[in-house]
């Protein structure tokens, strides 16, 4: 039998202990990020129309393609990272990457925020677009004929004989410090909901789909609202490209395990392979379901934001960025996933999050997708 592309988990609810969980607990970037220059709240949208094609009580949609003039929510960790990283040691003269795209821009971004040099590593598949967008922050991009993972050894390797400052947005083995700082500067934009969806007692919404790349935000987030609500919190979606779906494939095998596909995905930002080291132990215990679909989902939520109906506003979300809406589209069109959706117990009264976590990052491949109107 062929085997389903999701995983129904049953989280206990109990976050890991440890360095990361400390950073976390006492760490809070709102503050930090307010006091930069061109910090705004990012919109969130109420889309009515989209929620009555679905059958569901509301969407809501927090569009961070406004978030810093980078196209993507991003910077919120990297600046956090690398601010604290900088009260420790004034002195770093050079920070260094590996991305996918919309990370290195961020670090390219923030080391410039504090007048500082960044050296950024990209595997062999990132599209002109998203090089030059990480140029632009003023960056030395260098493509690697290599995947993501790679990347990512190669980026810790030249950090090392060069002494730049290595700041990954995944943790492994002796590198957890700095992955945990980036998740706390993801705080922000769960808190700038904290007078409106994210009130208190309860959550004004039940279920959020989170688009997944290493994994480290969609921890920041499970570790927040297990945080502020316990087993109250909404429901939580890791939503991955099938082919580059590590974190299915660890809950899967009950282990970190690297994904099996063929990384030939259009969600450039999710397409990275085993899951970050930190991430994965508070996902295990926090994510109620993790699901993984083809591009022509994504396709189809771009669409959907791009041409709102009715009274809905439009959203320009990008390949990786409607990752989340993309999940949700194929869990009710599916047949493939009638039982998760019973699982989830998705229905009229249901309040559903997304996060459009960036805009038209390669704005090419964003015109050809909306050239179909389907
Ligand atoms: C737009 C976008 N959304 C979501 C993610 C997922 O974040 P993470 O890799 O921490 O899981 C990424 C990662 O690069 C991204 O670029």
């Amino acid at each position: 039998m062929k085997e389903v592309p999701y995983y129904i988990n049953k989280p206990d609810n109990i976050l890991p202990e440890g360095l990361t969980d400390s950073i976390l607990r006492s760490n809070d970037p709102l503050e930090y990020h307010q006091s930069l220059k061109n910090y705004t709240v990012t919109p969130l949208l109420e889309l009515n129309e989209l929620a009555k094609s679905f059958g569901v009580k509301n969407i809501f949609v927090k569009d961070e393609s406004y978030r810093f003039g980078l196209n993507a929510f991003k910077g919120l960790g990297a600046s956090f990272a690398i601010s604290r990283i900088l009260e420790k040691d004034p002195d770093i003269e050079t920070f260094c990457s590996a991305t996918d795209g919309n990370h290195g821009r961020a670090v390219a971004w923030s080391a410039k925020l504090f007048g500082k040099k960044s050296k950024i590593f990209v595997p062999k598949d990132t599209t002109k677009a998203r090089i030059e967008a990480i140029e632009k922050e003023g960056a030395v991009v260098e493509k690697v004929d290599a995947n993501y993972d790679e990347t990512c050894e190669f980026a810790k390797k030249k950090s090392r004989e060069n002494g730049w400052q290595l700041v990954q947005d995944t943790a492994s083995q002796n590198y957890e410090e700095i992955p945990a700082y980036i998740k706390a500067g993801y705080f922000t934009h769960f808190k700038e909901l904290e007078d409106s969806l994210h009130n208190l007692p309860k959550p004004k919404v039940d279920l959020v789909f989170l688009q997944t790349g290493v994994g480290s935000w969609p921890a920041a987030a499970a570790w927040y609202y297990l945080n502020r609500y316990g087993i109250i919190r909404p429901k939580i979606v890791l939503v991955e490209p099938i082919e580059a779906a590590g974190i299915l494939a660890s809950f899967k095998k009950g282990e970190r395990t690297k994904p099996q596909g063929n990384f030939k995905t259009m969600m450039a930002g999710l397409n990275c392979g085993i899951p970050s080291l930190t991430a994965w132990e508070i996902l295990k215990h926090s994510a109620d379901a993790s699901i993984a679909i083809e591009d022509t989902f994504t396709a189809k939520a771009i669409r959907k934001l791009y041409y709102p109906t009715g009274d809905d506003k439009r959203v320009i979300s990008g390949e990786s960025g409607a990752g989340g809406l993309a999940g949700f589209i194929a869990l009710m069109t599916n047949p493939q996933f009638r039982n998760l959706k019973e699982a989830l117990n998705i229905n009229s009264d249901s309040r559903l999050l997304f996060y459009s976590t960036e805009g038209d990052t390669d704005p090419e491949n964003f015109k050809n997708i909306i050239r179909l109107n389907s």
